[in-house]
């Protein structure tokens, strides 16, 4: 009977820990950081100037201590969305982009950003845009983009 006490203890934090802990296909080491926690803000999209194309912006936030990817968006509002990247002033669609532990994917005018494409019309400010994130490791995301004036930029950039 004195022995029942530590090994019932024993079994319930072991428990504890496969119920909490990272995902251990998604790491490939155990004692590394806690799964990413991610959070999406800043989002916004200037209201575009063309019928088919309009460019989005937001920012994920990963509190968690393991890094996460955005891997994949897609919105009602438009047949295709892609993510692109900035290199030397020339924007290239980029397969994922990296969401550090503890840091942040920011996608801002002038840098990375979404592209929409095949718009099923052109969204006017003060409308929203749904749009869902999808990462490597973490549950999708949904938000609702506020769509800007053309000429927008949050006070915080650049
Ligand atoms: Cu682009």
């Amino acid at each position: 009977m004195s022995r029942l006490g530590p090994l019932v203890v024993g079994l319930a934090g072991a428990l504890t820990l496969a119920g909490c802990g990272p995902d251990p296909s998604a790491s490939s080491s155990t004692s590394a950081g806690s799964a990413p926690d991610l959070a999406v803000g800043s989002a916004y999209m200037p209201q575009p100037v063309s019928d088919t194309v309009a460019a989005g912006f937001l920012t994920v936030t990963n509190e968690g201590g393991s890094a996460d990817e955005l891997t994949s968006v897609s919105s009602d509002a438009a047949g295709r969305v892609t993510v692109h990247e900035t290199v030397d002033g020339a924007m290239r669609e980029a397969d994922r982009l990296k969401i550090p532990a503890r840091g942040r994917l920011v996608l801002g005018s002038g840098g990375n950003h979404l592209m929409f494409e095949k718009l099923t019309h052109r969204p006017k400010q003060g409308e929203t845009v749904p749009v869902e994130l999808r990462f490597a490791h973490s549950d999708p995301v949904t938000v609702e983009m506020p769509v800007k004036p053309a000429t927008y930029r949050p006070t915080s950039g650049h």
